[in-house]
């Protein structure tokens, strides 16, 4: 060997023995005394990785004591103890199959366990997993191995696995460093970043996400789960059911350290081997995302701050006076009456007159419900009377008797008032009560207002649930005039209680310092030691689980209220919530990074099987520009939740305010509606086996590397690509295009076949944004009109963009686009199938009717635009199923030089005429249509025609 070699060899044994640190002091303000006095090692980083200076010394683990079948019993090892409990000395590590899921999971049986109903479905797959285990150095570990490749998915070899009552920490090596979701947290990458030490806090808050630099704080919603792509392209997934204040440290090597101060350490390992069936499998096991309304597609107006109904009325009118399509209404706090749930402020008389009037048009109401009740008014007696439950202090000594002697219905119960909007103190509804009454008088109150306000979907924010001034002597709505000096909550923080000051506080404290400058658990929430359900739950554990709880109440409530499914849209979320909600991402600031961090956040969400999911368009937080809002209104046109949205003294942003934002918009929003039976049949797909809507380019191309950090663009499901302006001052964009076929679906060499690799494609904001379709693709659309109801009876239209061999296809699937859907076996809709071929000859669309509805009915479908096609066909060859069918000449074109043929005739196909149509056509030399004999004003005008089609016919 030579001395190069050697040395080569040493630096990379080097590298690879760098040991991990595992943090022993990650408090702030630590110092080597601090650390020394824990016994562990203190010497500064000087790697540039950001890793802990106070670190463990090696050996922290558990030995292996005995094994019987698939349960290791686990010892605490000599080895260093933690600061923060005593190791627990016997732990548990179990291990079995469900389906194709891994499921390993470490603890000590009769600890807490979430109570979350997952329906844990499995769906079969070519891989599987396996454990093993080892044991070195008096550290016991285990691997989670894919058989196929004998990679090990999962190594705690790294060791670090510490059990203590509350604090627990496991740590693995991973397989690559190309590792997704984990949330949820503001990522300004789609992929994580192992070049150093990284904490992401995991505890639901009321926290608007920051955008604006790296910032691992926690935000809205809690989602233990990532997936990995490997090495060869193959991918898993991994969920952790734990519902505590948590966090996970990303670090060198790639590796992984997973920390919470609760439950167990309950981990599922999903197989894959394709992106999309990691999120498949992930999906069938917490629960397929809701199927939302199809109106709830349509493009919803909302702000914070309208003075009164009169305000809303205008700014709808003006939005519905620019032609801009436009679905839905949505109301914030405003309209009631001093913030107070299910009540109609005095501003806002003709509301349900007005709301008939919406409905007239074709259009919805979405209404804003925060958790909160305040304790004065009938909501509350209401619920008193119907002995439904409030979030509750553990015992009545605990209870801040001079706030509790204010209401007289509280006076007396352990129910711990807090205040958020309204102006007196509010009590928490306990969304986990066993008994159903408080299910059934929230149900009763929706169900009342509804008769009163006819809303169709409901919006539930404020449910971390936040609580404004815990613990604080001069909360910020003391300087607020809008609000009274309501006195604050204050939680016993002196140390008596374990649940409010653990040892262990994670990041989501110390991200805000400590006990001195104020960080607790319960800031901007309640106190940890508050109850649930009649004291069987501990709020300390169920935290993360107050937004998920409430939407599936409020779905229940929305089914009841309105007898159909609308959708439910919630601020914080955890697995499972996409069953029942929606998600917006929060409260961003009008700035271009929190456009760009939206794009990524909305794949993650659809990671999380919350496909239902957007950004405040335009900004909420902050003054907009009129380019950023143009831009936002653009990008915004391509996420299934497509709400512009705005705060309270913010000057108005919605997109009539501009004339330029008004034409960027009505361009944007006419051709989302184009393709709505696309985004619905990808939102159907996703309800019936589990899917992905917005997806990441990886998901489809596994091994381009090029994809597997690009964040920036994303695809509707496997067909369509999107790569959006999100930069300020850009009229082009540098899109990359995977290998593959592609064409242009935008302004820019409309219909054109796109050379794969990166292209700095055109896009003035006078354009649509780059939008391009895969070959091999069949996209069901419509023409669009300026709602969704409208547009759902004007005719369908067949986009096809052929592979280069001239096939393709897709599928439809159409309802009746409101009915609650119980059960897919026995739900009420119509699937079809497309298959495009074409040859020298001639071409053909053959469409199967592989599920029929005999209630639904069916728009015609009238026209077939198709890229690429080689040459002109002859117009009066075309048959159905064998008998001839008169196409119009007038209005289909083929132009041999853009090579679209585009057929359209009013009543082209009926499609429910039978259950397979086959439609045929031959091409001709002599067409009259061949563009070898038409003159040059015919060719001038056909080019015209195709390359700006959208905008002749719709505006
Ligand atoms: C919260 C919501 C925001 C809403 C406001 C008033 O900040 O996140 O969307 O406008 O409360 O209800």
């Amino acid at each position: 060997m030579g001395k190069v070699t050697l040395l080569l060899l040493f630096v990379l044994l080097a590298f690879a023995n760098a040991a991990p640190r595992f943090d022993c002091l990650p408090e702030p303000n630590g110092n080597q005394g601090a650390c020394e006095a824990r016994g562990c090692i203190w010497k500064e980083d000087d790697t540039g990785k950001n890793a802990p200076w106070c670190y463990f010394k090696d050996g922290v683990g558990y030995n292996l004591d005995s094994q019987q079948g698939s349960t290791y019993n686990l010892r605490k090892n000599g080895g260093p103890s933690n600061p923060w409990g005593a190791d627990s000395t016997e732990i548990k590590l179990t291990t079995k199959s469900i389906g194709s899921v891994l499921n390993v999971k470490i603890g000590i049986d009769g600890r807490y366990e979430p109570p979350v109903d997952f329906p844990r479905e499995t769906q079969s797959s070519t891989e599987s997993l396996s454990l093993s285990t080892s044991f070195s150095n008096g550290v016991f570990s285990f691997s989670v191995v894919r058989q196929s490749t004998n990679r090990k998915l999962f190594d705690t070899s790294i060791g670090g696995l510490i059990f203590s009552d509350q604090f627990i920490q496991i740590a693995t090596y991973l397989p690559s460093e190309n590792m997704y979701g984990w949330g949820e947290n503001t990522h300004q990458s789609l992929r994580h970043d192992f070049t150093k030490y990284l904490t992401w806090a995991m505890f639901a808050r009321d926290q608007p996400p920051n955008s604006g630099s790296l910032d691992t704080v926690n935000l809205y919603g809690v989602h233990p789960y990532y997936m990995i792509l490997e090495p060869d392209g193959k991918a898993h997934g991994v969920l952790i059911i734990n519902s505590n204040a948590q966090e996970v440290t990303t670090a060198p090597g790639p590796s992984l350290i997973y920390r919470t101060i609760g439950g167990n350490l309950d981990m599922y390992f999903f197989p894959g081997p394709t992106p999309e069936m990691v999120t498949q499998q992930y999906l069938k096991f917490i629960g397929k995302p809701f199927l939302p309304a199809y109106w709830a597609l349509g493009y919803q107006l909302s702000r914070y701050g309208y003075k009164g109904l009169a305000e809303m009325k205008t700014r709808i009118q003006a939005v519905r006076d620019a032609g801009i399509p436009i679905d839905i209404g949505v109301a914030d706090i405003d309209y009631m009456q001093r913030y107070k749930d299910f009540t109609t402020g005095d501003d806002w008389a003709g509301f349900s007159d007005y709301v008939k009037t919406m409905h007239d048009w074709g259009m919805k109401l979405i209404l804003i419900f925060d958790p909160a009740i305040e304790a004065t008014y009938p909501s509350f007696q209401r619920a008193i009377a119907a002995n439904a439950k409030f979030i509750e202090w553990e015992t009545k000594a605990q209870v801040q008797t001079a706030i509790q002697n204010l209401y007289p219905m509280a006076k007396d119960t352990k129910i711990m008032l807090g205040v958020v909007w309204p102006d007196n103190h509010v009590a928490f509804p306990d969304f986990l009560d066993s008994t159903n009454n408080t299910q059934n008088w929230w149900i009763n109150e929706f169900v009342n207002y509804q008769s009163q306000v006819a809303f169709d979907g409901i919006w539930i924010d404020m449910n971390e649930p936040s609580n404004f001034g815990t613990n604080q002597d001069h909360p910020w709505y003391f300087d607020s005039d809008d609000h009274p000096n309501d006195a604050p909550l204050f939680c016993p923080t002196n140390g008596s209680s374990p649940w409010e000051m653990p040892p262990y506080k994670t990041r989501a404290v110390w991200r805000f310092g400590d006990a001195n400058s104020g960080a607790f658990l319960s800031s901007n929430t309640l106190c940890m030691l508050a109850q649930q359900d009649g004291g069987k739950q501990r709020f300390y554990n169920v935290k993360n689980l107050y937004g998920l709880t409430e939407a599936i109440n409020t779905q229940k409530a929305l089914f009841k209220a309105t007898g159909k499914r609308g959708a439910v849209v919630s601020r914080s979320t955890y697995p499972s919530a996409g069953r029942y909600a929606g998600h917006w991402l929060g409260d961003n600031t009008a700035r271009w990074e929190d456009l760009r961090t939206s794009v990524i956040g909305a794949q993650e969400f659809n990671l999380f099987g919350i496909p239902y999911v957007g950004s405040d368009v335009c900004g909420f937080i902050g003054t907009t520009t009129e380019e950023l809002c143009l831009r936002w209104q653009q990008m915004g046109a391509f996420h299934s939740f497509f709400r512009n949205h705005n705060t309270i003294g913010a000057p108005a942003q919605d997109p009539a305010v501009w004339p330029s934002v008004a034409a960027a918009t009505k361009k944007a929003n006419l051709f989302r509606y184009q393709y709505l039976p696309y985004l619905f049949s990808l939102h159907f797909t996703a309800s019936l086996s589990g899917a992905t809507v917005i997806r990441p380019v990886f998901f489809e191309y596994p091994t381009d590397a090029e994809t597997f950090n690009l964040g920036y663009e994303f695809m509707w499901g496997s067909r369509i690509l999107v790569a959006p302006v999100i930069y300020q001052g850009t009229t082009s964009v540098n899109a990359y295009l995977p290998t593959d076929r592609w064409y242009s679906l935008f302004d820019y060499r409309y219909g054109s076949i796109m050379s794969p690799g990166y292209a700095t494609v055109p896009a003035p904001t006078t354009s649509r944004i780059p939008v391009f379709v895969r070959g091999y693709s069949v996209i069901p659309r419509q023409t669009p009109s300026i709602t969704t109801t409208a547009t759902r009876s004007n005719p369908f239209e067949l986009l096809i963009a052929p592979c280069p061999l001239g096939m393709g296809e897709g599928t439809l699937y159409w309802d009746d686009g409101e009915t609650i859907v119980n059960d897919f076996n026995s739900y009420d809709y119509h699937q079809f199938d497309f298959m495009y071929n074409s040859t020298a000859t001639g071409g053909s669309v053959t469409i199967t009717h592989s599920k029929k509805s005999s209630k639904i009915s069916l728009p015609t479908l009238d026209i077939i635009e198709i890229f690429n096609y080689p040459s002109a066909p002859n117009f009066r060859s075309f048959t159905i199923n064998g008998k001839l069918v008169n196409v119009n000449v007038q209005r289909s074109t083929y132009s041999g030089i853009t090579k679209i043929l585009y057929i359209s005739t009013e009543g082209l196909v009926n499609l429910s005429s039978a259950d397979s149509i086959v439609l045929q056509w031959s091409n001709a030399g002599n067409s009259m249509f061949d563009i070898s004999s038409a003159s040059s004003d015919e060719v001038g005008k056909m080019k015209a025609l195709n390359t700006n089609r959208y905008d002749e016919l719709y505006f």
